[in-house]
C-alpha cells in the first residue's frame, strides 16, 4: 500500500490542468478551462476543469472526478496504478506502509520473479528476430501464418531455441536466480538437469494489465498429434490464470473507447483480430471463464460480445460458463463464425471491413440466442421442453437488473411457446432460492408482491432520492436554513446540515446505495467535529467511487424540480438557493414517504405469507401493524401535499 503522506504529498502537489492537459487541449474560460471531452465523440467542448476545486466534469457525458479518477479513467488505470503515475510524473518518492517482514519478501520475491520473466519476453523475442533458428524456424511459422511485423512488436512474440536449456544457461549466465527460474516455470529441473519448458516453440507472452509480461504461452511448430499444441506457464505468485486474460494490456484502451469487449478463445485469435484492425479483444486462452476475469472486462465495459468458432459442438459446453456473465450484470452477445473459422482465420480471409460488418450483421442477444438453440432441440419433446424451461429460467434469473429480466421473459415466452406468467413464477422462485443460499445477494430481492410487475431493488428505489438528500448535503450543508429568536432574545439557527442529519437520525433511516451512504455516513461523523464539513475533504477522498459521486453532484450548475422550474423561469441557480427552506424538508420527506411505501409492501408480503400458514398470532399483529403505517402515511401525504418533487 501507498502511505498516506505520499498520497497527500500527490494531491498537494499535482496540478489538475496539468495533469489533463497531457491529453487534452485545454483553454481558459474564466475561472475554469474547457476542451473537447476524451471519454466521448464531441465537437463543441463541454469537458469542464475547474482548477480551484480540484475536479473536472463532462456535461456531455457526465464524466467526473478529481485527477486521478482521471489518470484512472484515461489510461485505464486501478486506483493504485493511477497514485504510481502520478508521483512518477512529479517526481515523488513512494513511502509504501504497512508491511511486515513477510509482505516485504514476499513483494521482492514478487519484483523477481517479473525480472526474470521479463528477460525472458526479451530474450525470445531477440532470438526470434535477430538469431538464424529464430528467423529461419519461428519468424518463418509467424511470416507463414500471415502475422504481420507489426503484430510482432505489438504482442512482443518470440521464439525459445531448440537446444534444451539455451535460455537457462543464459539466464544464469547474466546472474538470474535459478529458483526464480523455475518458480516462474521457464526451467524445469529434471533429476538435477536443469532444462528449458519451452524449447523449440513459438511464445506468446502473457501481460499483465500494467503490461507487465507475467507468464508465457508457447505453441510448437510440429503437426506430430501427441505433442501438446500449446505449454503454458505454471501458476506462480504473479501469474493466476484466472484472473487473467490475454490481450488485456493491449485491448483495455479500446474496450474503453468502443464501450465493447469481444472474447475469443485463443492468442492467434486475439492477434488476428488485432490485425484486422479490432483491437477490443481479448481471449480466455482455452479455458472457460472465470468470474475474476469477468469482473476485469467490467472494469471497462459492460458489453461482452463472445466470438465463437463456427462449429455448433463445442458452444453448448460453453452455454453454462457464460451465465457467470449475465450474473455480474453484463450485458452478453455471441456472435457465431461461418463453418469451420475461428476468429484468426475468418479475419486473414476477409478485409477489415468484411469482418465488422460480418459481426455487426451477426451480433445476437446471448439469451435470445441461447433459447432460440436450445429451443431446436426440444421440439415436440415434453421432457426436453421442460428441462430447456427451467434453463432458461435460470439464465433469466440471475439478471441483477430487474427491467432486463421482464425485457427477456417478454422475449423468451414466444419462442419457448409458454407464456409469460409462468415465466415470472419460475424465475421469482429460482430467486427466493437463490437468495436464501446466497443472503449477499439480498439486496436485490423482489419486494412487490405482485408478480407481473417487474421487480425494482432496492437499490433503484431509493437512488433518486438519496443523491439529491446528498447533493443539498454538500452544496448547501452551511446553508442556514431556518432562524430565528429564543425567548431570551438569542438568535438560535439551523442549518441545512443539521436539518438533515438529525432528521435522518430521527427515524433511524440508512442508505441503500453504498456510495451515498459512506459519504452520508462520514458526512453525519465529522460533521459534529468541524461544522465547516468541506467537500475537499470528499474530493480526496481515498474510496475513488466517492470522489467521481462527489466531484459530480458539485459540479452540477442545477438539478431543479419542474415546478419550481416554471415559476420562475430563468433565476434557477438563486432560486434554488432561496427555496432551501421549502426543498430540503420535502426531499427528506418525500424519501421518507419512498421507505414507508417499501416497508408497508414488505409486510404486506409477510402477512401473505402468515395467511398461507394459518399463523392467525401474526396475520392479526402484521394487520395492526399495516393499518398503523398507514396512518402515518396519510398525514405524510397531507404534507406533502401539491409538493412532491421527485419522482
Ligand atoms: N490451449 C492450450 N493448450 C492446448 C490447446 C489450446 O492452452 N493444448 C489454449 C491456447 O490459449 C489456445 C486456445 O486454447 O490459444 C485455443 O486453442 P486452439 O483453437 O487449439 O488454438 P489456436 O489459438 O487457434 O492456435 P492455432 O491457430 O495455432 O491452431
Ligand atoms: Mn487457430
Amino acid at each position: 500500500m501507498i502511505d498516506k503522506s505520499t498520497i497527500d504529498k500527490i494531491y498537494e502537489t499535482a496540478e489538475i490542468t496539468e495533469v489533463i492537459s497531457d491529453f487534452v487541449t485545454l483553454k481558459r474560460r474564466g475561472v475554469n478551462y474547457i476542451g473537447l471531452c476524451p471519454f466521448h465523440h464531441e465537437k463543441t467542448p463541454s469537458f469542464t476543469v475547474s482548477p480551484s476545486k480540484g475536479i473536472y466534469k463532462c456535461f456531455g457525458c457526465g464524466k467526473a472526478g478529481n485527477a486521478v479518477n482521471f489518470i484512472m479513467e484515461h489510461e485505464s488505470l486501478s486506483y493504485t496504478e493511477a497514485l504510481r503515475y502520478m508521483a512518477r510524473k512529479y517526481q515523488i518518492d513512494i513511502v509504501e506502509k504497512d508491511f511486515t517482514p513477510e509482505d516485504i519478501a514476499q513483494k521482492n520475491e514478487r519484483e523477481s520473479l517479473l525480472v526474470v520473466t521479463a528477460f525472458a519476453a526479451n530474450y525470445f523475442n531477440q532470438t526470434l528476430l535477430k538469431t538464424d533458428e529464430g528467423k529461419v524456424v519461428g519468424l518463418s511459422y509467424f511470416r507463414e501464418r500471415g502475422v504481420r511485423d507489426d503484430m510482432i512488436q505489438k504482442f512482443h512474440l518470440g521464439y525459445s531455441p531448440e537446444q534444451r536449456d539455451a535460455l537457462t544457461q543464459k539466464a544464469i549466465k547474466e546472474g538470474y536466480k535459478t529458483e526464480y527460474l523455475i518458480k516462474t516455470g521457464l526451467t524445469i529441473d529434471k533429476d538435477g538437469h536443469l532444462m528449458d519448458r519451452f524449447a523449440g516453440r513459438v511464445i506468446f507472452p502473457i501481460h499483465s494489465i500494467s503490461g507487465q509480461v507475467i507468464a508465457f504461452g508457447a505453441r510448437t511448430l510440429k503437426t506430430d498429434k501427441t505433442v501438446a499444441k500449446y505449454l503454458n506457464s505454471p501458476e506462480s505468485d504473479i501469474y493466476h490464470k484466472s484472473k487473467v486474460l490475454y490481450g488485456i494490456f493491449q485491448a483495455k484502451k479500446a474496450i474503453v473507447q468502443n464501450d465493447k469487449c469481444y472474447l475469443v478463445e485463443g492468442y492467434t485469435d486475439v492477434i488476428g483480430m488485432h490485425q484486422a484492425g479490432i483491437e477490443n479483444v481479448v481471449a480466455s486462452s482455452g479455458t472457460s471463464l472465470t468470474t475474476e476475469q469477468i469482473r476485469l472486462i467490467k472494469r471497462f465495459t459492460n458489453n461482452l460480445t463472445i466470438v465463437y468458432d463456427g462449429d455448433q459442438a463445442g458452444i453448448k459446453a460453453a452455454l453454462r460458463g457464460i451465465d457467470m456473465s449475465l450474473e455480474e450484470g453484463m450485458n452478453v452477445r455471441v456472435i457465431l463464425l461461418p463453418d469451420g473459422e475461428d476468429p484468426d482465420s475468418f479475419c486473414r480471409k476477409h478485409h477489415s471491413q468484411e469482418v465488422l460488418s460480418y459481426f455487426t450483421r451477426n451480433e445476437t442477444d446471448f439469451v435470445l440466442f441461447k433459447t432460440r438453440l436450445l429451443a431446436e432441440d426440444a421440439q415436440n419433446d415434453p421432457i426436453k421442453k421442460a428441462n430447456l424451461i427451467s434453463e432458461i429460467v435460470r439464465s433469466i434469473a440471475i439478471i441483477p437488473e430487474p427491467i432486463v429480466r421482464s425485457v427477456y421473459i417478454k422475449e423468451c415466452a414466444p419462442i419457448l411457446q409458454t407464456n409469460e406468467q409462468l415465466l415470472y413464477s419460475e424465475i421469482i422462485k429460482f430467486r427466493r432460492k437463490l437468495f436464501e443460499s446466497n443472503p449477499k445477494l439480498q439486496v436485490n430481492q423482489p419486494n412487490t408482491v405482485d408478480p407481473i410487475k417487474p421487480i425494482a431493488s432496492e437499490t433503484n428505489l431509493f437512488e433518486v432520492h438519496e443523491r439529491e438528500i446528498i447533493r443539498l448535503l454538500l452544496k448547501y450543508g452551511n446553508h442556514i436554513l431556518f432562524e430565528g429568536y429564543s425567548e431570551a432574545k438569542e438568535k438560535w439557527i439551523v442549518t441545512v446540515a443539521q436539518y438533515i442529519i438529525s432528521e435522518i437520525a430521527k427515524d433511524e433511516l440508512t442508505f441503500h446505495h453504498p456510495i451515498y451512504k459512506i459519504i452520508f455516513d462520514e458526512y453525519a461523523r465529522y460533521y459534529f467535529d468541524d461544522t465547516e464539513m468541506a467537500t475537499e475533504y470528499f474530493i480526496r477522498h481515498p474510496n475513488i467511487e466517492v470522489v467521481s459521486v462527489v466531484a459530480d453532484l458539485i459540479s452540477q450548475k442545477y438539478v431543479l424540480s419542474k415546478k419550481l422550474f416554471e415559476r420562475t423561469s430563468n433565476t434557477y441557480v438563486e432560486t434554488e438557493e432561496m427555496k432551501l427552506s421549502e426543498l430540503v424538508p420535502s426531499v427528506i420527506l418525500d424519501f421518507k414517504n419512498k421507505k414507508l411505501l417499501s416497508i408497508i409492501n414488505t409486510m404486506k408480503l409477510e402477512l401473505l405469507q402468515a395467511q398461507n400458514e394459518n399463523n392467525e398470532d401474526k396475520v392479526q399483529q402484521l394487520q395492526i401493524h399495516i393499518q398503523h403505517l398507514n396512518e402515518v402515511k396519510k398525514t405524510f401525504a397531507n404534507h406533502l401535499g401539491k409538493r412532491t418533487i421527485l419522482p
